[in-house]
């Protein structure tokens, strides 16, 4: 009896309940199946067969078989799929009857039913059969009891990865083995498909997994490791229901460290979608409810969905957009970081009339030194003049700049009743950064990308909870290590009013957005999980897709794939890191930003040159380098030598 065609069936269904499946042939079936009984199905094959014709290994073996003397006792037929393929490949050389009548002659064994429905449409009746569950290891005993293996010569029809311990119980047992992989299993080449469920999994957008193959298990795992979001798709798992065909896959299951809730009855796909339509409603109110607690670090890391789903700015195919997208340009676009800033003459004179403050609250002497740092340097983006820290204004602590000191904070927050203080923000106190936003659109929006940034949450929590700036920030690990919930409630306020203010600077015309986490890199990767990643991708989630978001910090060299699963379409690299490594350990998968030292802008124009080259050369013309420095331009700097930077960035990356 069909299981999905049985219409009373006594299970209540899905219920709506959203099933990612991984299964590749039988997709549509499956989906069917799935849609059948009241779920949804997001489909999202991990695997593509290679073609027959490259099966070097079969067509040998069917060689080896027929030869005038047989060179084997023993073939072993391990799945329907792959004999129907082994026997197709042998079709390409000999007659079909030619290879039956060999195989007449050997000890044929079939591991289960539709190796035996495989082999007996091919005109070959099996010498063994395998009972159920129909692992290796009923095929390694049924062939034990029924036959000496001591210098018997087998030949194992094997599918997708290599069944290690069949061939060394075989050959424990004295025979010699021969594998004879017929098909295996590379990623599809369209991944999107799969890339959208291990996202929905991870975003806590999907109730149900269910796996058809063992092959299914390494591919999707392999590919979430290499799109950097392994840990965040394993917690996704541990959420859900995971639905096996069978205990091969199971074990490959938990040999990634997965949980298995139910196998079918028996191994097919109408049974394990009944299985998985029975039993997945109460494993997950078991698993969801009573004692379900969001731990920090636990919760789905959000996504956005990528930039180049939603064109948006009008300078779409600005070299700086383009970068953002991984795009190829005509020339590595560079900016750099407190470019306009105390080593700029322009700068120092409105400065000697007003205070930094007053300078970010009015609109057109932010608009002034922001336009003037463009028009000088002759960059390839403005950044708004500004701080991370005024969003801290309205938190009422007393924020203000010491000359020489930077930033001081005379109430600093130290406890929970601190963190109860702190009034909610409506960012329309920050009012006057989208105004200076809105007139340097005016001025210079038309050619040059703007721009808008804010600090991450943790590097605003450290100079709320220090005061100031800081070197070792003991205050506030001490407070993280010590009062954990009042830091996440700390977090997550910081993390609301941060996105809210990057908002509201895209409405005002940011073309792109920057979080500087620029303190983090002195925590250790666990830490970062687990107190600081969730907040950060809940700030970078919110972020409309079309706006590119670039995430930087320094000494981030041991949090480089944590802040990429945290978010954001480009990374920032400083100088501690060799660039070409850093975006190799990235797999490319973002853009990255930098990375020369400031200070080697001291250095005379011949050596900045020759580090500006080192570097281009590290990004090896890749498309989705922005160049940078890897941390803000010292005052002291002179400004020619910036200059030549600049120049000498484009004139080397012409292409
Ligand atoms: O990059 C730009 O040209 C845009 C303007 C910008 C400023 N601060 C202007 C500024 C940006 C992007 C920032 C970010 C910022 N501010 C960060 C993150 C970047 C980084 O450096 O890691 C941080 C940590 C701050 C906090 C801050 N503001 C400090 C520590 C200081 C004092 C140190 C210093 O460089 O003076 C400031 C003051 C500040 N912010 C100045 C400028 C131009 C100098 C103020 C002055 O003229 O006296």
């Amino acid at each position: 009896m069909n299981p999905d065609t049985e219409s009373n069936s006594p299970d209540p269904g899905f219920g709506g309940l959203r099933v990612v499946a991984f299964e590749s042939r039988m997709a549509a079936q499956l989906a069917t199946m799935i849609e059948r009984r009241g779920g949804v199905a997001i489909v999202a094959p991990a695997m593509r067969e290679v073609p027959l014709q490259d099966n070097r290994a079969a067509l040998d073996f069917a060689d080896r078989l027929i030869a005038a003397r047989c060179e084997f006792d023993v073939v072993i037929f391990m799945t329907g799929v792959g004999t129907r393929a082994l026997f197709q490949a042998m079709e390409t050389r000999h007659s079909r009857a030619s290879f039956a009548a060999a195989l007449a002659q050997v000890a044929t064994v079939a591991r289960g039913p539709k190796s035996i429905r495989a082999m007996r449409d091919l005109g070959v009746e099996p010498t063994i059969v395998a009972p159920e569950p129909n692992t290796w290891r009923e095929v390694l005993s049924a062939l034990a009891s029924n036959l000496e293996l001591q210098g018997k010569r087998v030949a194992i029809q094997e599918y997708g990865a290599s069944n290690r311990e069949l061939t060394a119980g075989l050959e424990a047992r004295g025979a010699r083995v021969t594998v004879v992989p017929v098909y295996r299993w590379t990623l599809p080449a369209d991944r999107a498909p799969l890339r959208a469920g291990l996202n929905a999994i991870a975003t806590g957008a999907a109730d149900l997994a269910i796996f058809t193959s063992s092959n299914q298990v390494t591919n999707v795992m392999q590919f979430a490791e290499a799109e950097g979001i392994a840990d965040t798709v394993k917690r996704g798992f541990s959420r859900m229901a995971v639905g096996s065909i069978g205990p091969v896959c199971s074990a490959q299951l938990r040999a990634y460290g997965l949980h298995v809730d139910f196998e079918p009855e028996h191994a097919n796909l109408g049974h394990l979608v009944k299985a998985a339509a029975a039993e997945a409603p109460s494993i997950l109110a078991a698993r969801r409810g009573g004692t379900h607690r969001i731990e920090a670090g636990a919760a789905p890391t959000p996504r956005r969905a990528p930039a180049s789903d939603a064109p948006r700015s009008q300078l779409r195919d600005h070299p700086m957009l383009k970068a953002c997208r991984r795009e190829a340009a005509p020339y590595t676009p560079i900016w750099l970081m407190r470019q306009a800033g105390r080593y700029m003459p322009e700068y120092r004179r409105v400065r000697e009339r007003h205070g930094f403050l007053e300078m970010c609250r009015r609109p057109e002497l932010a608009a002034e030194v922001t336009v003037t740092a463009v028009e000088r340097l002759k960059v390839d983006a403005a950044i708004i003049f500004a701080d991370i820290l005024l969003p801290l204004l309205p938190m009422e602590v007393g924020l203000h700049f010491e000359k020489g000191d930077g930033p001081v904070i005379d109430r600093p927050i130290r406890d929970e009743a601190g963190v109860e203080r702190i009034p909610a923000v409506d960012v329309a106190a920050l009012g006057f950064v989208g105004e200076a936003i809105k007139l340097v659109h005016r001025a210079i929006g038309a050619t040059t990308p703007l721009i808008g940034f804010a600090g991450a949450p943790f590097t605003l929590a450290s100079y709320l909870i220090e005061g100031g700036s800081s070197r070792q920030y003991q205050a506030t690990k001490t407070f993280m290590y010590t009062q954990p919930e009042t830091w996440h409630r700390l977090m997550e306020r910081l993390a609301r009013t941060t996105a809210d203010y990057l908002k509201m600077q895209i409405a005002a015309g940011a073309d792109i957005v920057q979080i500087f986490d620029s303190w983090v890199g002195s925590l250790g990767p666990d830490d970062y999980r687990s107190f600081v990643l969730p907040h950060t991708a809940s700030v970078i989630a919110a972020i409309p897709a079309g706006v590119p978001v670039i995430h930087f910090g320094t000494v981030t060299g041991n949090l480089l794939e944590l802040m990429r699963e945290a978010g954001g379409d480009v990374i920032g690299l400083d100088w501690r890191v060799n660039l070409a490594d850093a975006w190799a350990r990235l797999n490319y998968s973002v853009a990255v930003q930098g990375n020369l030292d400031p200070i080697a802008l001291f250095a005379g124009v011949p050596e900045i040159r020759a580090r500006a080259r080192a570097i281009l050369d590290q990004a090896g013309g890749r498309p989705g380098h922005i160049f940078n420095l890897g941390h803000g331009i010292l005052p002291e700097t002179p400004v020619d030598h910036v200059i030549a930077l600049v120049d000498a960035v484009h004139e080397m990356s012409a292409r």
